[in-house]
Order: C-alpha cells, then structure tokens, then sequence
C-alpha cells in the first residue's frame, strides 16, 4: 500500500520530538492541559483524553481525511489490551480464503501490527495520507483513540467496530513494562508508583481506561451491529467461541464444513500467544508499530491475574474503588484473575 508523504521534513521514525510538529497542532498544544508524559515529556489532554503529542497530529488528520467504507473493519482498543492478538485472529478470519491456515500464512513471517496498520501511528503518521487504491478489501485497520474521537464517518457508515477491553489491573502492568522499555532514557526510569498513581488519576495514553472502555460498551449496547466489545478474559477462557462470534459479527462466519474440519482451532492455535511469540520474526524483528520497537516487547506473559505479583493490597482496592464508582450502573465489570 503505497503512502504519501506531505511533507519530507517530517521524521518517519517513531521518535517523539513535539518540535517535529506542523504549526496548527503546535498552536493546539499549547491551549492543552498536560501532564508529565511516560514516553514522552509531556501528555496533552486533547478531545477529552490524555495524548502525545505526535499521535494528536495523526489523529486530526485521521479525523480530517480518513472516510469509512460500509464494508471497513476498524480494531479498536486502548494500549495493552490484546491489540496484537486482536489483529492477528481477525486478519487471520476475514482473509482465510485468499490465505488458509498453512505454512506460508502472512501471520507466520509478518507481525500482526504490519498486517493491520493502525490509522494515528502507521497510515496518517508524520503527515502521511495513505493511497488506499491497493489496499485489500474489507480494509481492516486499527486505532486506539476513545469513540468519541473516531472520524465522523466511522460513526456513521455501516462499518464494524471490533473493540477489545482488559480488565484494568492486567492493562496497568502490561503498559508499565511496555513503558519501561519504550521510555527514552533521558526521562529516567519509570517508578511502578508514580505510573500507577496517574493511572488511577486517568492520566495514561488515550485514557482515561473508564471513559474508553465506556465510550465502546455503550456504543455497544446500543448498536449491536456495529459495536462488538469483547473481552480479553473470555478471550483467554475460550478463544474458540470468540473467535466464533468475532466472525459472526465481522460477516464472515465459519460454516459447518469450516467447524467439522477444525478451522477454529487452527486460527486460534496459529494466533495463540505461545505461536506469535515464537516465530522468527517476533523474537528478532523490529518497528512493527514504532522504528524504535522490539517486536518480542508485545509478548510478554500473555496471562490473565499477572498484576497480583506488582500490585499491593492497596493499590488493588484503589483500583477497585476508583472502576467500581466509574463503571457503576453501566453493567459492566472484569473478572481480574
Ligand atoms: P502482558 O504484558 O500482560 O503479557 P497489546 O497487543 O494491546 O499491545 O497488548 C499486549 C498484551 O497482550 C501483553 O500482555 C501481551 O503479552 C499480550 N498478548 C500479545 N499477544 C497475545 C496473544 N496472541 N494471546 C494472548 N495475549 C497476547
């Protein structure tokens, strides 16, 4: 797929220089609420959610230029949630004609995230407008940015939204390590503390969790054929019956003949965590969403209950508290081990 690029000053690496800027988001920046950022100096509160700087950019361009097709397929989720996985089962679904589960599947040499481009870090970054003209058809892309935030078109064509949520406790955990990896070194290391304590505040990238989460499951409920939320938990549970329904609702169901002959199992096994994680390209490739990424940093533990070895007893009720009061009335809760 080819992309054009505006404007050749613009860095194409995945390096956050809030100097790289074109003037109208410098201009927007400083009319923001920031705080301290955890990959970048400083995070700004644009659109009622806490951002970087550069990733503002794409995302009024996506705003701006991005126009959805009835037939497009958008990912949504917040950072850590299961994204990668996400992208590999409903690549995997909607393309298995043209590649079925065997030994030259894209997914077994190529990371997701290079498969399923996401809109504000890969398509409309650093003044990029892409050329759609060769991309396959249902276009399956992805982004993190709340429903509020997605282009005006999304919202009203017929394209599906995939979201997948996390229970909050898991996402914290994963974000921190991920953090502690991507993090320039000037900015020092990351204390688990002072991480977690903006978490609670709803200071984290494309945050805060309850709004996004919020955002999606009601959006949900109330367009049930054009919001389907799932659930990272159930996901672990029982890939096989997700995996179901996410083709179900993408238009792509699995026949019988399909079911009798294992296809199921075969995607789910080809996308699980232990396969992705042990394929050449995982372990030792880079830039499959930033220049400067290890590919092998989006396989950590892959594990439901993994925040009991971080968090305190009080830290846990914090959380606890803090969801329990902005999820309360709407239905929606995690099991968290
Ligand atoms: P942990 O850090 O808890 O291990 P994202 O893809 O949104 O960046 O989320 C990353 C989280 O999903 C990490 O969680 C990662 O290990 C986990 N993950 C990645 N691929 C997975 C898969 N195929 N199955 C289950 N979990 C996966």
């Amino acid at each position: 797929m080819a992309i054009t690029k505006l404007n050749q000053s613009q860095s194409s690496n995945g390096a956050q220089n809030e100097q790289q800027l074109s003037k109208d988001c410098d201009e927007l920046l400083s009319t923001l609420p920031k705080e301290r950022g955890q990959r970048t100096p400083n995070l700004y509160f644009y659109q009622g959610f806490w951002c970087q700087p550069k990733e503002i950019q794409a995302i009024m361009s996506v705003q701006r230029n991005f126009i959805a097709q009835d037939s497009d397929i958008i990912l949504a989720t917040i950072p850590k949630s299961g994204t990668t996985w996400l992208k590999a089962i409903s690549y995997a679904i909607v393309n298995r004609y043209n590649f079925p589960v065997q030994n030259d599947h894209p997914l077994l040499s190529s990371n997701p995230h290079e498969l399923v481009p996401f809109l504000e870090y890969k398509l409309y970054a650093d003044n990029n407008i892409p050329d759609f003209s060769t991309f396959p058809s249902p276009r399956l892309v992805a982004t993190h940015v709340p429903f509020s935030a997605l282009p005006e078109s999304v919202k009203r064509s017929g394209c599906r939204v995939v979201y997948l949520a996390r229970n909050p406790f898991d996402t914290f955990v994963s974000i921190w390590h991920y953090l502690g990896k991507l993090r320039p070194e000037s900015l020092g290391p990351l204390p688990l503390e002072e991480a977690f304590d903006a978490y609670c505040r709803g200071v984290i990238g494309y945050g805060p969790y309850w709004d996004h989460l919020l955002g999606y499951w009601n959006e949900s409920l109330e367009k049930t054929g054009k919001v389907l939320f799932l659930r990272y938990e159930e996901m672990k549970q029982d890939a096989n019956a997700q995996l179901k329904r996410l083709a179900e609702f993408l238009g792509f169901p699995f026949s019988i003949e399909e079911e009798k002959g294992g296809l199921v199992e075969n995607i789910s096994n080809l996308c699980s965590f232990q396969t992705l994680k042990d394929l050449v390209v995982n372990k030792h490739g880079k830039g499959a969403i930033f220049a400067d990424s290890e590919n092998k940093d989006l396989f950590r533990k892959g594990k439901v209950g993994d925040w009991i070895n971080y968090l305190t007893p009080v830290m846990a009720e914090r959380l606890t508290n803090i969801m329990n009061e902005k999820l309360s009335g709407s239905n929606l809760s995690f099991s968290v081990l």
